[in-house]
């Protein structure tokens, strides 16, 4: 069997140019960085959206760097082959170019990560400019920004209005000239999001924006019914896995319950002479 091998950037950009969908999810460990791998996703986005999904937050701004480094770690050691970003959380960026610079480093050189993924278009172009300067791939990420959720008035749809789809259009040129390599458009109508993608020559991905797009992003606890308390309406649901743990949970405490686990085989044995002198010891 042939081992593939890391996806690159060319071969990301060879992707929109021959029309190629690009797919990606977002991982928070080391299991689903496997997973990825094996189903050849190529692109994996360690999201903040684990404060949500994983450590059962409202919002995504409580996630930090240390933790967004440490499931980074985890999600690389698992996957080998497709992209990994990282993404910058809630103020680890926004305070100042330096701080954008450092911190965007972090996932490359403690994350093992192969870029990052920050929120925002022309406010956030400089930091973009000063990240892809030091050498590290940035996706930009546009429309509904979580971690501006309470300027946005919660998680809406955005670009709804003439003015506010032009917005998102001057803010994906900003960041396409900065030099991010790609662009995350979520939760925007479809038309507004086929008008970006015929203007850019980088990748355009979509959460919730429609099909009109250089690739699709899902959250994997989302895919799988994983995160109980809410699913969003762009969401497919490919299984439910979540329910699958609940059936399991309910068997085995019917089963530890009634005695019937474990069994014989789920356990060690002691060879016989050791168990006649520890009787013996126990004398
Ligand atoms: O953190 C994340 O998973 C994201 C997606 C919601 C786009 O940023």
């Amino acid at each position: 069997m042939s081992e593939r091998i890391k996806v690159t950037l060319p071969q990301i950009f060879e992707m929109k140019r021959s029309g190629q969908k690009i797919t990606m999810i977002t991982a928070y460990d080391y299991p689903t960085g496997v997973f990825a791998d094996r189903a050849g996703i190529d692109i994996v986005l360690v999201g903040d959206s684990m404060a949500m999904t994983v450590l059962g937050y409202s919002t995504t701004l409580p996630a930090t760097m240390a933790e967004l480094i440490a499931h980074s770690q985890a999600v690389t050691r698992g996957c080998k082959n497709s992209f990994v970003l990282g993404d910058m959380p809630y103020m680890s960026y926004q305070p100042s170019i330096e701080m954008a610079v450092q911190n965007a480093g972090r996932f490359m050189s403690e994350g093992g990560c192969d870029g990052i993924k920050l929120e925002g278009g022309i406010t956030m172009a400089d930091r973009v400019e000063a990240i892809v300067r030091a050498g590290i791939p940035v996706m930009g990420h546009l429309g509904l920004t979580p971690q501006s959720m309470s300027m946005l008035g919660g998680f809406k749809v955005q670009g709804k209005d003439a003015m506010m789809a032009k917005r998102i259009i001057d803010d994906a040129k900003a960041l396409e000239e900065a030099g991010a390599f790609s662009i995350l458009l979520e939760c925007v109508p479809s038309k507004v999001t086929k008008l970006v993608t015929e203007r850019a020559e980088i990748p355009i991905i979509s959460i919730g924006a429609g099909p009109d797009c250089d690739g699709q992003l899902l959250i994997f606890h989302d895919m799988f019914g994983l995160y109980p308390a809410f699913t969003p309406k762009f969401t497919k649901q490919y299984a439910d896995v979540g329910e699958t743990i609940v059936q399991g949970l309910k068997r085995y405490a019917e089963e530890v319950r009634e005695g019937l686990f474990p069994e014989p085989k789920h356990g060690f044995t002691i060879r016989d002479e050791q168990y006649e002198e520890l009787l013996k010891m126990l004398e």
